[in-house]
């Protein structure tokens, strides 16, 4: 069995990694939520290391609060910046491997084609700068990382744009979508099966292919028309009587939604170096979307 330690019980993504790892027998996972390590404590990180003694270490943990992170500089470090260098730390000091997610947000959005993993970075925000000193905090401690950045998560868990849109359809004749911001979603159920299928490859022995990937689903699209894929998707699945069905999608600019935090207008990510060193892509996003829809729809989910 590996041991697979993940810092995180309750996000998307570690619960998205629980729902998954029943497809991956050799793997035992041991999650910690914040009563069991409060991270912005690194004392309890070493002590959960040491505890559990893992073959791998994952990091599910991270401050997500984009606008808020601009009123909590101090808090978003030390989760997204100083913790994550304490686990690269642990996981060094047990000559284990250690995998993190980062996001688009590194980037400020200027660019004209998919970024690559070596593009210049360029944080707008308080979020994008901590996830980026988080990156390079592991970068400067142990060569055997794998960060993976993606982007616009979204699963039958906790909050997201998906989980929004649904509810804002349904109730709502009419909404405005953000028209001028472009990325690519993706489910967080895809993502965990790419991580655990790639966790008994970089325990092995030998394993030369750490570094810095891009990992997000095969589409570009604004809020907007990923809103209307959300839409077109619900109407199928629930229906013609859903409400959701005939709400009216206005395209806006993002002048009419103002923020605390500026995002990055253009953040999609080529997956190509993932794709070419790992031999295996993410699914399709019309049929990660359903997977996540469907899953709503069973309602057995999902707060
Ligand atoms: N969500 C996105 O759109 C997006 C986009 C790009 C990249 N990412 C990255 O993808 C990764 C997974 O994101 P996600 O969507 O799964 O995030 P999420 O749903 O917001 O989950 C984050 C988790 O971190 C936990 N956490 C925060 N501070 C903590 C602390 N001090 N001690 C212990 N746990 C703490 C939270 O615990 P509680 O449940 O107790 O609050 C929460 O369960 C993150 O690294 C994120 O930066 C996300």
């Amino acid at each position: 069995m590996i041991k697979v330690l993940v810092f995180g019980k309750n996000g998307q993504l570690a619960r998205s990694l629980a729902w998954r790892s029943s497809a991956f027998a050799g793997l035992n996972l041991q999650f910690l939520d914040r009563s069991d390590c409060d991270v912005a404590q690194s004392d309890n990180i070493t002590k959960a290391v040491d505890l559990y003694r893992p073959d791998i270490v994952i990091n599910a943990t991270a401050y997500t609060a984009v606008d808020l992170a601009e009123n909590e500089p101090e808090l978003a470090r030390r989760v997204n910046c100083d913790a994550v260098r304490t686990m690269a730390e642990n996981a060094a000091r047990h000559s284990v491997p250690f995998i993190h997610i980062s996001t688009d947000y590194v980037f400020d959005g200027e660019g004209k084609k998919p970024y690559r993993e070596a593009d210049p970075v360029a944080p707008l925000g308080v979020y994008g700068a901590t996830k980026l000193a988080g990156e390079e905090a592991i970068r400067a401690i142990t060569n055997q990382h794998l960060i993976f950045r993606t982007s616009w998560v979204y699963s039958p868990f906790g909050k997201n744009f998906v989980k929004t849109m649904l509810g804002l359809l349904g109730d709502k004749t009419h909404i405005s979508v953000v028209d001028d911001q472009k990325g690519c979603p993706t489910s967080a159920l895809d993502l965990a099966t790419a991580i655990l299928r790639i966790v008994p490859e970089i325990i092995r022995p030998g394993f030369d292919q750490f570094g810095t990937y891009h990992l997000v689903s095969d589409a570009e699209m604004t809020w907007c028309a990923f809103s209307r894929e959300i839409q077109a998707k619900a109407s199928k699945l629930f229906g013609e009587q859903w409400q959701g069905a005939t709400c009216q999608i206005e395209a806006v600019t993002s002048a009419k939604f103002p923020t605390a935090a500026r995002r990055p207008s253009y953040s999609v990510m080529s997956t190509e170096k993932f794709m070419t060193n790992f031999g295996f892509g993410l699914p399709e996003f019309d049929q990660s979307l359903m997977e996540v829809l469907q899953k709503l729809a069973e309602g057995d989910a999902h707060a």
